[in-house]
């Protein structure tokens, strides 16, 4: 019965996980631009993952599907920093950022990896919740660090997690 929903698309596939290829740029810079208010295009994906610092992981839907979700490091071991991490905004909420973060994790630790900062927005209360649940704490705070669409200035917390 569940093959045959999800054969008619009727049921989402079980979502997968892949380290990111250069034909993904397209689909991350429309992940991206659905995410936040200034947009990366496709170029600019495809230098980052061209980049020898990148770390990129994809979720997919299904082991051959479109992405859905994706998480972007870079830094130099023992430290990296989280630049973006974005699921399409009509698949919140099912754990993706969650696995996506944890599965990061793993990797970067098996190749020496033992320390990644990111810098969130103090108001964007889904990225805090998957902060805190993948075990980041606030180390710092940059007063007025971004501006919002209305000019309004808002801070940026920085947040680290140890993972070795
Ligand atoms: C932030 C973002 C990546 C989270 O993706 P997601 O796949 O929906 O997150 P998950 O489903 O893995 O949720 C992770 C945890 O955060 C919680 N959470 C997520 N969004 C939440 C919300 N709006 N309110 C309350 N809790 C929330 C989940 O309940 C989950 O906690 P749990 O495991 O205790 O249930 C997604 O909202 C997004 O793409 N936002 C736009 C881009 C962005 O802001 N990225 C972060 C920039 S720093």
């Amino acid at each position: 019965m569940t093959g045959l929903l999800t054969r008619l698309g009727l049921r989402r596939r079980e979502v997968a996980l892949r380290r990111a290829r250069a034909g993904d740029a397209e689909a991350l810079a429309r992940l991206h631009a659905q995410s936040f208010r200034v947009g990366w295009d496709a170029a600019e994906f495809e230098r980052l993952l061209a980049n020898r610092l990148s770390r990129c992981l994809v979720a997919t839907d299904g082991p051959s599907g479109a992405p859905v979700g994706f998480i972007l490091l870079s830094g130099v071991a023992p430290e990296t920093e989280i630049l973006s991490v974005a699921v399409a905004s009509a698949r919140r909420g099912e754990g993706i950022a969650r696995r996506l973060v944890e599965a990061a994790f793993g990797t970067l630790a098996a190749e020496g990896f033992t320390t990644v900062f990111l810098e969130v927005e103090e108001g964007n209360v889904s990225a805090l919740h998957l902060y805190a649940r993948t075990g980041f704490r606030e180390i710092g705070r940059r007063k007025g660090y971004y501006h919002k669409a209305d000019g309004e200035a808002v801070a940026a917390l920085t947040m680290r997690r140890d993972i070795a």
